[in-house]
Protein backbone atom coordinates (compact mmCIF):
# COMPACT_ATOMS: atom_id res chain seq x y z
CA UNK A 1 0.00 0.00 0.00
CA UNK A 2 1.51 3.24 -1.08
CA UNK A 3 0.50 6.35 1.24
CA UNK A 4 0.83 9.68 0.82
CA UNK A 5 3.70 12.14 2.79
CA UNK A 6 1.86 13.40 5.60
CA UNK A 7 1.16 16.84 5.25
CA UNK A 8 -1.19 17.36 7.97
CA UNK A 9 1.77 18.45 11.10
CA UNK A 10 1.11 20.32 13.65
CA UNK A 11 3.06 23.65 15.88
CA UNK A 12 4.48 20.55 17.60
CA UNK A 13 6.34 19.07 14.91
CA UNK A 14 3.36 15.67 14.87
CA UNK A 15 2.37 14.71 11.48
CA UNK A 16 -1.44 13.47 12.25
CA UNK A 17 -2.33 10.16 9.95
CA UNK A 18 -5.04 8.61 12.11
CA UNK A 19 -8.64 9.72 11.96
CA UNK A 20 -11.49 8.80 14.41
CA UNK A 21 -15.00 9.34 12.37
CA UNK A 22 -17.83 9.21 14.36
CA UNK A 23 -20.52 7.72 12.46
CA UNK A 24 -23.83 8.44 14.73
CA UNK A 25 -24.38 10.17 18.21
CA UNK A 26 -26.96 6.96 18.81
CA UNK A 27 -26.22 3.94 20.92
CA UNK A 28 -28.11 1.39 22.21
CA UNK A 29 -26.81 1.14 25.47
CA UNK A 30 -26.47 4.59 28.21
CA UNK A 31 -23.42 3.51 29.81
CA UNK A 32 -22.99 6.50 32.53
CA UNK A 33 -19.63 7.71 32.46
CA UNK A 34 -20.48 8.29 28.44
CA UNK A 35 -24.08 9.26 28.15
CA UNK A 36 -25.39 12.27 30.61
CA UNK A 37 -28.34 10.75 32.93
CA UNK A 38 -30.85 13.32 30.82
CA UNK A 39 -29.90 12.04 27.63
CA UNK A 40 -28.53 14.31 24.83
CA UNK A 41 -29.89 16.20 21.90
CA UNK A 42 -29.62 13.94 19.09
CA UNK A 43 -28.53 16.00 15.98
CA UNK A 44 -31.20 16.18 13.30
CA UNK A 45 -30.57 13.98 10.37
CA UNK A 46 -29.81 17.07 8.04
CA UNK A 47 -27.00 18.32 10.03
CA UNK A 48 -25.31 14.59 10.48
CA UNK A 49 -23.18 13.65 7.88
CA UNK A 50 -24.45 11.66 5.00
CA UNK A 51 -22.70 8.71 3.70
CA UNK A 52 -21.52 10.39 0.67
CA UNK A 53 -20.15 13.72 2.83
CA UNK A 54 -18.56 10.89 4.87
CA UNK A 55 -16.63 9.03 1.97
CA UNK A 56 -16.10 12.48 -0.03
CA UNK A 57 -14.40 13.83 2.99
CA UNK A 58 -12.54 11.29 4.31
CA UNK A 59 -10.51 10.92 0.98
CA UNK A 60 -9.93 14.28 1.18
CA UNK A 61 -7.69 13.38 4.51
CA UNK A 62 -6.42 10.57 3.07
CA UNK A 63 -4.91 13.12 -0.08
CA UNK A 64 -3.30 14.83 3.16
CA UNK A 65 -1.72 11.75 4.46
CA UNK A 66 -4.03 10.06 6.93
CA UNK A 67 -3.23 6.06 6.47
CA UNK A 68 -5.80 4.61 9.61
CA UNK A 69 -9.37 5.21 10.31
CA UNK A 70 -11.34 4.47 12.89
CA UNK A 71 -14.92 4.13 13.40
CA UNK A 72 -16.45 5.48 16.11
CA UNK A 73 -20.08 6.30 17.49
CA UNK A 74 -22.22 6.40 19.67
CA UNK A 75 -22.42 3.29 18.41
CA UNK A 76 -21.35 3.00 15.03
CA UNK A 77 -22.80 -0.61 13.86
CA UNK A 78 -25.98 1.55 14.58
CA UNK A 79 -25.57 3.58 10.97
CA UNK A 80 -27.87 2.85 8.58
CA UNK A 81 -25.99 1.15 5.23
CA UNK A 82 -23.07 1.02 7.23
CA UNK A 83 -21.77 -2.06 5.07
CA UNK A 84 -22.26 -0.02 1.63
CA UNK A 85 -19.90 2.88 3.76
CA UNK A 86 -17.33 0.50 4.94
CA UNK A 87 -17.04 -0.94 1.45
CA UNK A 88 -16.55 2.22 -0.12
CA UNK A 89 -14.08 3.64 2.57
CA UNK A 90 -12.15 0.20 2.12
CA UNK A 91 -11.28 1.20 -1.45
CA UNK A 92 -9.39 4.10 -0.04
CA UNK A 93 -5.89 1.88 0.75
CA UNK A 94 -6.22 2.60 4.42
CA UNK A 95 -5.86 0.86 7.74
CA UNK A 96 -9.91 0.30 8.99
CA UNK A 97 -10.45 0.08 12.46
CA UNK A 98 -13.56 0.09 15.02
CA UNK A 99 -14.43 0.50 18.17
CA UNK A 100 -18.04 -0.48 19.08
CA UNK A 101 -19.99 -1.87 21.90
CA UNK A 102 -20.33 -5.11 20.44
CA UNK A 103 -23.97 -6.14 20.25
CA UNK A 104 -24.80 -6.00 16.51
CA UNK A 105 -20.86 -7.57 15.49
CA UNK A 106 -22.74 -10.93 14.24
CA UNK A 107 -24.09 -9.23 11.55
CA UNK A 108 -20.65 -7.62 10.35
CA UNK A 109 -17.98 -11.03 10.50
CA UNK A 110 -18.50 -11.72 6.93
CA UNK A 111 -18.01 -8.06 5.81
CA UNK A 112 -15.12 -7.25 7.77
CA UNK A 113 -13.44 -10.26 6.52
CA UNK A 114 -14.79 -9.34 2.90
CA UNK A 115 -13.24 -5.71 3.24
CA UNK A 116 -9.63 -6.76 5.39
CA UNK A 117 -11.33 -4.97 8.71
CA UNK A 118 -9.37 -7.02 11.56
CA UNK A 119 -8.70 -4.84 14.37
CA UNK A 120 -11.61 -4.52 16.97
CA UNK A 121 -11.81 -2.76 20.02
CA UNK A 122 -15.15 -3.33 22.07
CA UNK A 123 -16.43 -1.82 25.22
CA UNK A 124 -16.30 -4.22 27.92
CA UNK A 125 -16.28 -2.61 31.52
CA UNK A 126 -16.99 -6.01 33.62
CA UNK A 127 -17.48 -9.93 33.64
CA UNK A 128 -20.35 -9.75 35.87
CA UNK A 129 -23.53 -9.72 33.99
CA UNK A 130 -25.87 -7.96 36.53
CA UNK A 131 -22.97 -5.37 36.95
CA UNK A 132 -23.19 -4.93 33.10
CA UNK A 133 -26.94 -4.41 33.60
CA UNK A 134 -25.72 -1.45 36.04
CA UNK A 135 -23.39 0.13 34.14
CA UNK A 136 -25.16 -0.02 30.70
CA UNK A 137 -28.81 0.47 31.55
CA UNK A 138 -29.68 -2.45 28.77
CA UNK A 139 -29.29 -6.46 29.12
CA UNK A 140 -27.13 -7.51 25.90
CA UNK A 141 -24.28 -8.87 27.85
CA UNK A 142 -24.56 -12.37 27.27
CA UNK A 143 -24.83 -11.41 23.50
CA UNK A 144 -21.85 -9.30 23.61
CA UNK A 145 -19.57 -11.89 25.28
CA UNK A 146 -20.65 -14.40 22.58
CA UNK A 147 -19.81 -11.72 19.71
CA UNK A 148 -16.29 -11.27 21.52
CA UNK A 149 -15.66 -14.99 21.46
CA UNK A 150 -16.85 -16.03 17.99
CA UNK A 151 -14.68 -12.35 16.92
CA UNK A 152 -11.67 -14.13 18.82
CA UNK A 153 -12.55 -17.52 17.08
CA UNK A 154 -12.54 -15.95 13.84
CA UNK A 155 -9.24 -14.66 14.03
CA UNK A 156 -10.24 -10.84 14.52
CA UNK A 157 -7.78 -8.49 16.34
CA UNK A 158 -9.58 -7.83 19.45
CA UNK A 159 -9.26 -5.51 22.28
CA UNK A 160 -11.16 -5.00 25.42
CA UNK A 161 -11.68 -1.34 26.74
CA UNK A 162 -12.47 -1.56 30.43
CA UNK A 163 -13.10 2.31 31.64
CA UNK A 164 -12.14 1.51 35.59
CA UNK A 165 -14.39 3.18 38.11
CA UNK A 166 -13.47 2.62 42.36
CA UNK A 167 -16.11 0.71 44.10
CA UNK A 168 -18.04 -0.89 40.26
CA UNK A 169 -14.90 -2.45 38.42
CA UNK A 170 -11.84 -1.80 39.84
CA UNK A 171 -11.96 -5.37 41.56
CA UNK A 172 -12.23 -6.97 38.21
CA UNK A 173 -8.53 -6.12 37.16
CA UNK A 174 -7.18 -9.83 37.77
CA UNK A 175 -9.82 -11.45 36.38
CA UNK A 176 -9.70 -9.11 33.11
CA UNK A 177 -5.87 -9.92 33.20
CA UNK A 178 -6.77 -13.41 33.77
CA UNK A 179 -8.31 -13.55 30.53
CA UNK A 180 -5.12 -12.80 28.75
CA UNK A 181 -3.79 -16.27 29.64
CA UNK A 182 -5.24 -18.47 27.09
CA UNK A 183 -6.34 -15.67 24.54
CA UNK A 184 -3.91 -13.19 22.56
CA UNK A 185 -6.47 -10.22 22.71
CA UNK A 186 -5.60 -6.91 24.76
CA UNK A 187 -7.34 -5.68 27.35
CA UNK A 188 -6.97 -1.81 27.95
CA UNK A 189 -7.65 0.00 31.23
CA UNK A 190 -8.95 3.43 30.84
CA UNK A 191 -8.25 5.74 33.40
CA UNK A 192 -12.12 7.65 32.97
CA UNK A 193 -12.11 10.90 31.54
CA UNK A 194 -14.02 14.01 32.52
CA UNK A 195 -16.36 15.00 29.89
CA UNK A 196 -19.82 16.92 29.19
CA UNK A 197 -22.35 16.21 31.96
CA UNK A 198 -20.73 12.61 32.87
CA UNK A 199 -20.17 13.78 36.35
CA UNK A 200 -16.75 12.98 36.75
CA UNK A 201 -14.73 13.52 39.74
CA UNK A 202 -10.81 11.60 39.81
CA UNK A 203 -11.72 10.23 42.95
CA UNK A 204 -13.85 7.59 41.32
CA UNK A 205 -10.76 6.81 39.23
CA UNK A 206 -8.46 4.31 38.97
CA UNK A 207 -4.91 5.49 38.11
CA UNK A 208 -2.07 3.55 36.18
CA UNK A 209 -0.05 2.97 39.42
CA UNK A 210 -2.57 1.71 41.51
CA UNK A 211 -3.48 -0.85 38.38
CA UNK A 212 0.45 -1.58 37.89
CA UNK A 213 0.18 -2.21 41.91
CA UNK A 214 -2.58 -4.58 41.99
CA UNK A 215 -1.30 -6.56 38.40
CA UNK A 216 2.42 -6.89 40.03
CA UNK A 217 1.31 -8.12 43.90
CA UNK A 218 -1.04 -10.67 42.17
CA UNK A 219 1.24 -12.04 39.13
CA UNK A 220 4.92 -12.60 39.03
CA UNK A 221 6.91 -11.56 35.92
CA UNK A 222 4.59 -8.58 34.68
CA UNK A 223 6.83 -7.30 31.58
CA UNK A 224 6.66 -3.81 29.96
CA UNK A 225 5.96 -3.96 26.15
CA UNK A 226 7.44 -1.68 22.99
CA UNK A 227 5.01 0.91 23.09
CA UNK A 228 4.14 1.81 19.27
CA UNK A 229 5.12 5.90 18.96
CA UNK A 230 1.43 6.44 18.99
CA UNK A 231 0.20 4.38 21.17
CA UNK A 232 -2.60 5.49 23.79
CA UNK A 233 -1.95 2.68 25.64
CA UNK A 234 1.20 1.57 28.28
CA UNK A 235 1.38 -2.25 26.83
CA UNK A 236 2.66 -5.12 29.41
CA UNK A 237 2.31 -8.54 29.23
CA UNK A 238 2.28 -11.42 32.53
CA UNK A 239 4.83 -14.01 31.84
CA UNK A 240 3.02 -17.05 30.01
CA UNK A 241 -0.10 -14.87 29.04
CA UNK A 242 -0.67 -14.84 25.49
CA UNK A 243 -2.20 -11.87 25.23
CA UNK A 244 -1.20 -8.22 27.02
CA UNK A 245 -2.61 -5.51 28.82
CA UNK A 246 -2.30 -1.80 28.33
CA UNK A 247 -3.10 1.37 30.26
CA UNK A 248 -4.82 4.68 28.90
CA UNK A 249 -3.32 6.70 31.19
CA UNK A 250 -5.04 10.10 30.51
CA UNK A 251 -5.40 11.88 33.33
CA UNK A 252 -2.01 10.74 35.61
CA UNK A 253 0.15 10.03 32.74
CA UNK A 254 -0.82 11.55 29.41
CA UNK A 255 0.75 10.37 26.06
CA UNK A 256 0.36 13.66 23.92
CA UNK A 257 3.77 13.82 22.67
CA UNK A 258 3.16 11.11 20.24
CA UNK A 259 -0.33 12.16 19.14
CA UNK A 260 -1.61 11.92 15.35
CA UNK A 261 -5.39 12.15 16.12
CA UNK A 262 -7.86 13.90 14.34
CA UNK A 263 -11.74 13.48 15.08
CA UNK A 264 -14.25 13.59 13.44
CA UNK A 265 -17.77 14.26 14.56
CA UNK A 266 -21.16 12.90 13.44
CA UNK A 267 -22.30 16.26 12.23
CA UNK A 268 -19.00 16.83 10.28
CA UNK A 269 -16.69 19.09 12.32
CA UNK A 270 -13.08 18.37 13.05
CA UNK A 271 -11.76 18.22 16.56
CA UNK A 272 -8.21 18.66 16.97
CA UNK A 273 -7.94 17.19 20.13
CA UNK A 274 -10.56 14.99 22.34
CA UNK A 275 -10.60 17.43 24.86
CA UNK A 276 -10.68 20.33 21.86
CA UNK A 277 -13.21 22.86 23.03
CA UNK A 278 -13.26 24.88 19.38
CA UNK A 279 -13.90 22.44 16.05
CA UNK A 280 -14.07 23.43 12.64
CA UNK A 281 -17.05 22.82 10.82
CA UNK A 282 -15.85 21.15 7.60
CA UNK A 283 -19.64 19.81 6.57
CA UNK A 284 -21.20 23.10 6.15
CA UNK A 285 -17.65 24.60 4.31
CA UNK A 286 -17.98 21.12 1.99
CA UNK A 287 -21.70 21.34 1.49
CA UNK A 288 -20.81 25.29 -0.12
CA UNK A 289 -18.28 23.89 -2.39
CA UNK A 290 -15.42 25.44 -0.07
CA UNK A 291 -12.27 23.34 -0.12
CA UNK A 292 -11.51 21.43 3.40
CA UNK A 293 -7.82 21.21 2.62
CA UNK A 294 -7.23 24.33 4.45
CA UNK A 295 -9.77 24.31 6.98
CA UNK A 296 -8.15 20.90 8.12
CA UNK A 297 -4.50 22.68 7.63
CA UNK A 298 -5.69 25.81 9.79
CA UNK A 299 -7.43 23.41 12.91
CA UNK A 300 -4.23 20.91 13.13
CA UNK A 301 -1.94 24.09 13.53
CA UNK A 302 -4.30 25.39 16.35
CA UNK A 303 -3.80 22.63 18.18
CA UNK A 304 -2.03 22.48 22.04
CA UNK A 305 0.32 20.24 22.64
CA UNK A 306 -1.49 18.03 25.43
CA UNK A 307 -5.06 18.01 26.13
CA UNK A 308 -6.54 21.06 24.77
CA UNK A 309 -4.59 22.92 27.14
CA UNK A 310 -6.66 22.06 30.27
CA UNK A 311 -4.95 22.45 33.43
CA UNK A 312 -3.72 19.62 35.83
CA UNK A 313 -6.32 20.13 37.72
CA UNK A 314 -8.86 18.97 34.80
CA UNK A 315 -10.87 22.16 35.44
CA UNK A 316 -14.52 21.61 34.89
CA UNK A 317 -14.77 25.31 33.33
CA UNK A 318 -13.09 23.54 30.48
CA UNK A 319 -14.29 20.06 29.66
CA UNK A 320 -18.03 20.73 30.04
CA UNK A 321 -17.74 23.10 27.70
CA UNK A 322 -16.66 20.14 25.02
CA UNK A 323 -18.96 18.07 24.42
CA UNK A 324 -20.59 14.55 25.63
CA UNK A 325 -18.22 11.47 25.31
CA UNK A 326 -20.89 9.64 23.42
CA UNK A 327 -21.13 12.60 20.19
CA UNK A 328 -16.93 12.56 20.32
CA UNK A 329 -16.90 8.39 19.91
CA UNK A 330 -13.35 8.34 22.06
P1 LIG B 1 -5.93 1.83 18.98
O1 LIG B 1 -6.09 2.43 17.64
O2 LIG B 1 -6.11 0.37 19.01
O3 LIG B 1 -4.70 2.32 19.69
O4 LIG B 1 -7.19 2.31 19.86
P2 LIG B 1 -7.45 3.51 20.80
O5 LIG B 1 -7.13 3.13 22.20
O6 LIG B 1 -6.80 4.70 20.30
O7 LIG B 1 -9.02 3.71 20.58
P3 LIG B 1 -10.34 3.26 21.31
O8 LIG B 1 -11.45 3.77 20.46
O9 LIG B 1 -10.33 1.82 21.64
O10 LIG B 1 -10.34 4.08 22.65
C1 LIG B 1 -9.90 3.57 23.87
C2 LIG B 1 -9.77 4.72 24.86
O11 LIG B 1 -8.70 5.55 24.45
C3 LIG B 1 -11.02 5.62 24.93
O12 LIG B 1 -11.22 5.98 26.27
C4 LIG B 1 -10.61 6.81 24.11
O13 LIG B 1 -11.25 7.97 24.52
C5 LIG B 1 -9.12 6.87 24.41
N1 LIG B 1 -8.42 7.55 23.34
C6 LIG B 1 -8.43 7.24 22.03
N2 LIG B 1 -7.68 8.12 21.35
C7 LIG B 1 -7.21 9.00 22.27
C8 LIG B 1 -6.40 10.14 22.20
O14 LIG B 1 -5.96 10.55 21.16
N3 LIG B 1 -6.15 10.79 23.36
C9 LIG B 1 -6.62 10.39 24.54
N4 LIG B 1 -6.31 11.11 25.61
N5 LIG B 1 -7.39 9.31 24.66
C10 LIG B 1 -7.68 8.64 23.54
N1 LIG C 1 -13.48 8.02 30.14
C1 LIG C 1 -12.68 7.12 29.53
N2 LIG C 1 -13.06 6.37 28.49
C2 LIG C 1 -14.31 6.52 28.06
N3 LIG C 1 -14.99 5.89 27.07
C3 LIG C 1 -16.24 6.39 27.03
N4 LIG C 1 -16.40 7.33 27.98
C4 LIG C 1 -15.21 7.42 28.65
C5 LIG C 1 -14.73 8.19 29.73
N5 LIG C 1 -15.51 9.08 30.35
C6 LIG C 1 -14.39 4.86 26.22
C7 LIG C 1 -15.22 3.57 26.10
C8 LIG C 1 -15.26 3.30 24.63
C9 LIG C 1 -14.28 4.28 24.05
C10 LIG C 1 -14.63 4.77 22.70
O1 LIG C 1 -14.28 5.37 24.93
O2 LIG C 1 -14.51 2.52 26.69
O3 LIG C 1 -14.83 1.99 24.33
FE1 LIG D 1 -3.82 13.90 21.42
FE2 LIG D 1 -5.44 15.43 22.83
FE3 LIG D 1 -5.39 12.79 23.21
FE4 LIG D 1 -3.36 14.33 23.99
S1 LIG D 1 -5.43 14.38 24.78
S2 LIG D 1 -3.22 12.38 22.91
S3 LIG D 1 -3.28 15.88 22.37
S4 LIG D 1 -6.05 13.84 21.35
Amino acid sequence: MTHKTPQIVDQHGRPHTYLRISLTDRCNLRCFYCMPEEGIELTERAHIMSLEEIISIAKTFVGLGVDTIRLTGGEPLLRKNFAFLLEELSKLGVTLKLTTNGILLDKYFDLFEKVGLKKINVSLDTLDKAKAAFITKRDYFDRIMLNVQTAIKRGFEIKLNVVLIKGTNDMEILDFIRLTKEENIQVKFIEFMPFKGNQWDWSKGVSEEEILQIAGEHFEGVKALENGPHSTSKNFRVAGHLGSFGIISTITNPFCSGCNRIRLTADGKMKNCLFANSETDLLSQHRAGVPLEPLIMRSILDKKFSRDGMDLKMDAGHYEQNRSMIAIGG
